[in-house]
């Protein structure tokens, strides 16, 4: 039985796009049920439904600062669905202790820097201006703190001496859609085994490309 997963974004769903290609295969462990957005108008919205999964929006405007009751929602809608993992991607809104807390060691994200390097925003100008000459993505189950949870899958690229932000950047996300769908098959096949474990046994995620 493939797990029931939901993805949710803010934005074009490149990483979403990754995962529904990866959940078509029939031996991959999970299928991709639902997907959330924030964001009313996310391309990734469109995208997903041209493949034939529900998906809509639940906006936090109208919630205000009230972050909490906006998850309600999100929750509420997950549940309905009958979905049993969620994957975060490019979902740009920090998650409070109540959602984190529902889907503890059910919920994945992707940030596009080699944690715990660089978490939170900007993280290609940053790896710039560090000058660091390694740079990549992680996938990670999602804890309290952010971008700080156990880390289950990394993959690393070069920095080039003519990078700029953008081009690291389409370097980095070549990986991030290779070890998005990796990560998942992982925690939905029950190789991440715990929400405290450092992750799978093996490493077959690690790349330098
Ligand atoms: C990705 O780089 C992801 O790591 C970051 O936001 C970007 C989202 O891209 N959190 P997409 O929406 O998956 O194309």
């Amino acid at each position: 039985m493939k797990r029931r997963t939901a993805v949710l974004i803010s934005g074009r769903g490149s990483n979403m796009v990754a995962l529904i290609a990866a959940a078509a295969a029939p031996d991959y462990p999970a299928e991709i049920v639902l997907v959330l957005s924030n964001i009313e108008d996310a391309a990734g919205l469109e995208t997903a439904r041209r493949a034939g999964i529900e998906a809509w929006a639940i906006p936090h405007t109208p919630f205000g600062r009230d972050r909490a009751a906006h998850e309600a929602e999100l929750d509420a809608a997950l549940r309905a669905a009958d979905v049993e993992l969620v994957c975060l991607a490019g979902y740009m809104r920090v998650l409070t202790p109540f959602l984190v807390g529902r889907w503890e060691g059910r919920m994945l994200n992707i940030h596009p820097s080699l944690l715990p390097s660089f978490p939170g925003l900007h993280t290609h100008q940053r790896a710039l201006d560090a000058g660091v000459r390694l740079h990549g993505c992680s996938v990670h189950l999602v804890s309290a703190e952010l971008d700080g949870g156990p880390i289950v899958a990394q993959a690393a690229v070069p920095v080039l001496p003519d990078d700029t932000e953008d081009t690291l950047a389409a370097r980095v996300l070549v990986q991030e859609h290779r070890i998005y769908p990796l990560a998942l098959a992982a925690l939905a096949g029950g190789a991440v085994a715990r929400p405290d474990a450092a992750a799978a046994l093996a490493n077959p995620c690690s790349a330098v490309g």
